[in-house]
C-alpha cells in the first residue's frame, strides 16, 4: 500500500521525472501533470492528497493553480516549489493556501519532512471532514423526529430558513429542541460546509461577552496578550447560533444591532470596521416581549432578529411525538449500550403519554436512556420507569375539587421527589436542582413528610 497520493504539477518534464523518482522511491504513488488543466483533470478521478505545484508554470502561475484546486477539492493540501530566492512568491502562496513551499533546487531530505507534516494535517483535515459529514447526517431532516402537527409547521419553517440566510429567532421552553432546530437549518443550508459555531451567552462574564463575540487587540484590555478572533469573525462563512439571546446585556445589544443592520462590527479596541459573512440564528427560552415590557430587551433588536420566527412548543402540547421520540431514543440508547430492545410495553408508553415533561425532549431522552440501561428483556416496562413519572396522575394537578395551594403542594412533592430520586438521594445537589437552598429543602422534606431515599 503506498503512503498517500501525490499529484507533480510541473512543466518542466526532466524536473518532474526527478521529483517523481524520488518520491516513488519512498512508496507514495505519484500522479503528473504538466498544466493547470492537465491536474483539475487528474482531480477529478484520483483521490490526491497532496499537489506539489511549481510556481511558474507555462503561461499561468502556480497560486492560480492552487485556487483552482481548491475550489474543486478543499481536502486537498497544496505545497508549492519556488525558486531560490523567490521568498515573496512562496510568501504570496502561502497566503493563497499553499501549505509549506519548497526552494529549488529541491533538498530531497528537507521535501520528504515537509511532506510528512503535511499528510499528518491532511489525516487532521480528512478527520474534521468526516466528522463534518456525520454531523450534516445527524442534524440532517430525516433525524428530525415527530408526527405532530405542529412540529410539522416547525420542520417546514426550519427548511424555509435553510433556504435563505435571514435571521432566525427560535423561542421554546428547556429541552423542547432549539439547538436541534438550529442545526438542522444550518446543515440543510447552503452554508454547511462552512462554521457552526454556538455562544451561550449566559455562561460568559459581561467584561467578556463583547471580546468572544466581536474580538479584541492585543493589550485593549488586561490580559489580551494576543489579538483575539471574535465568534462573528470565526463563523463568517457559516452559522452563528446565539443561544440564550435574552439574557444579552442591554450595552451589548445595540452592537449587535449594529451588526445586524450593516454587517459591521470592532474588535474591542479598534476602530476599524470589520465585516463578516455570518447568518445569525438567536434562541431563547424567555419570553421577550415581557423582556421589553420591563425595558431590559430592545425592541428595535427583536424586530431585527424576529425575520423568521420559530416557536418549538413543549412536549406535552404535542404528545402524538412521545412514540416516536422514545422509539428513535430506544434505538439509539440500545445501539450504545450494545442490547438489543425491540420496544416498550403498553402500560409504560401510557406512563409516558400522561406524563407533563416539564423538561421536554431532554428530560424524556433522559427517562428513555435509564430505561435502557436497566432493562433486560426484550421490552421497556413501568419497573424501568422513575417512580414520580408514575406518581404523577394528571388529576394531582387540575381536579376540579382541589384548592390552587394543594395543587401547588402536590407539583411541590412531585418536584421534590423527582429532584432527590435523579440526584441519588443527595440534598446538596436536589436543593441546586430545584433552585432552592438545602435548608428550604429540609424544611418542605419535613413537612411534607418526605425522605431522601
Ligand atoms: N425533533 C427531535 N428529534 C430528535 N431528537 C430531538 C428532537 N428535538 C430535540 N431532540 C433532542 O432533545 C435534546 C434537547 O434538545 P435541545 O438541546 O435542542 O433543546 P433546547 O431547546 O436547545 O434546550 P435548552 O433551552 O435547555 O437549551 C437533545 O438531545 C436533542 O438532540
Ligand atoms: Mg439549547
Amino acid at each position: 500500500m503506498n503512503k498517500a497520493n501525490l499529484l507533480i504539477v510541473e512543466d518542466d518534464p526532466l524536473q518532474r521525472r526527478l521529483i517523481k523518482e524520488n518520491l516513488e522511491r519512498e512508496d507514495y504513488a505519484v500522479f503528473e501533470a504538466a498544466s493547470g488543466k492537465e491536474a483539475i483533470s487528474i482531480i477529478a478521478e484520483h483521490a490526491i492528497d497532496i499537489a506539489i505545484i511549481d510556481y511558474k508554470l507555462d503561461g499561468e502561475t502556480g497560486i492560480a493553480v492552487i485556487q483552482k484546486i481548491l475550489e474543486q477539492n478543499p481536502l486537498i493540501t497544496p505545497i508549492i516549489v519556488t525558486a531560490f530566492g523567490n521568498i515573496e512568491n512562496a510568501v504570496e502562496a502561502l497566503k493563497e493556501g499553499a501549505y509549506d513551499y519548497i526552494v529549488k533546487p529541491i533538498d530531497f531530505k528537507k521535501f520528504l519532512l515537509v511532506l510528512e507534516r503535511a499528510l499528518e494535517r491532511q489525516k487532521l483535515k480528512n478527520e474534521v471532514s468526516l466528522l463534518q459529514s456525520s454531523l450534516e447526517e445527524r442534524f440532517s431532516s430525516k433525524n428530525f423526529v415527530f408526527s405532530s402537527s405542529e412540529m410539522n409547521e416547525v420542520a417546514l419553517l426550519a427548511s424555509k430558513a435553510s433556504k435563505s440566510d435571514a435571521t432566525v429567532l427560535i423561542t421554546g421552553e428547556t429541552g423542547t429542541g432549539k439547538d436541534f432546530v438550529a442545526k438542522t437549518i444550518h446543515f440543510s443550508s447552503r452554508r454547511k460546509k462552512g462554521p457552526y459555531l454556538a455562544v451561550n451567552i449566559p455562561s460568559f462574564p459581561e467584561t467578556l461577552i463583547e471580546s468572544e463575540l466581536f474580538g479584541a487587540e492585543k493589550g485593549s484590555y488586561t490580559g489580551a496578550h494576543e489579538r483575539k478572533i471574535g465568534k462573528f469573525e470565526a463563523a463568517s462563512g457559516g452559522t452563528l447560533f446565539l443561544d440564550e439571546i435574552g439574557d444579552l446585556p442591554l450595552q451589548f445589544q445595540v452592537k449587535l444591532l449594529r451588526f445586524l443592520q450593516d454587517r459591521e462590527f470592532y474588535r474591542l479596541g479598534s476602530s476599524r470596521p470589520l465585516k463578516s459573512d455570518v447568518r445569525i440564528i438567536a434562541a431563547t427560552n424567555k419570553d421577550l416581549e415581557k423582556l421589553m415590557k420591563e425595558e431590559n430587551f430592545r425592541s428595535d433588536l427583536y424586530y431585527r432578529l424576529d425575520v423568521i420566527h420559530i416557536n418549538v412548543p413543549p412536549l406535552r402540547k404535542r404528545k402524538q411525538d412521545i412514540p416516536p421520540l422514545v422509539d428513535h431514543f430506544i434505538r439509539k440508547y440500545s445501539e450504545k449500550e450494545g442490547k438489543k430492545i425491540e420496544g416498550i410495553s403498553a402500560e409504560a408508553m401510557n406512563s409516558l403519554l400522561h406524563y407533563s415533561f416539564q423538561g421536554n425532549i431532554r428530560e424524556l431522552e433522559n427517562v428513555v436512556e435509564r430505561a435502557v440501561v436497566f432493562c433486560e428483556g426484550s421490552h421497556i416496562t413501568s419497573a424501568e420507569l422513575p417512580l414520580f413519572l408514575k406518581d404523577e396522575k394528571e388529576e394531582d394537578l387540575k381536579p376540579e375539587g382541589l384548592s390552587l395551594s394543594d395543587k401547588v403542594k402536590n407539583i411541590e412533592i412531585r418536584e421534590i421527589k423527582k429532584a432527590l430520586l435523579e440526584n441519588k438521594g443527595i440534598k446538596s445537589k436536589a436543593a441546586r436542582a430545584l433552585g432552592i437552598t438545602e435548608r428550604i429543602l429540609s424544611y418542605k422534606m419535613k413537612n411534607y413528610n418526605l425522605s431522601s431515599d
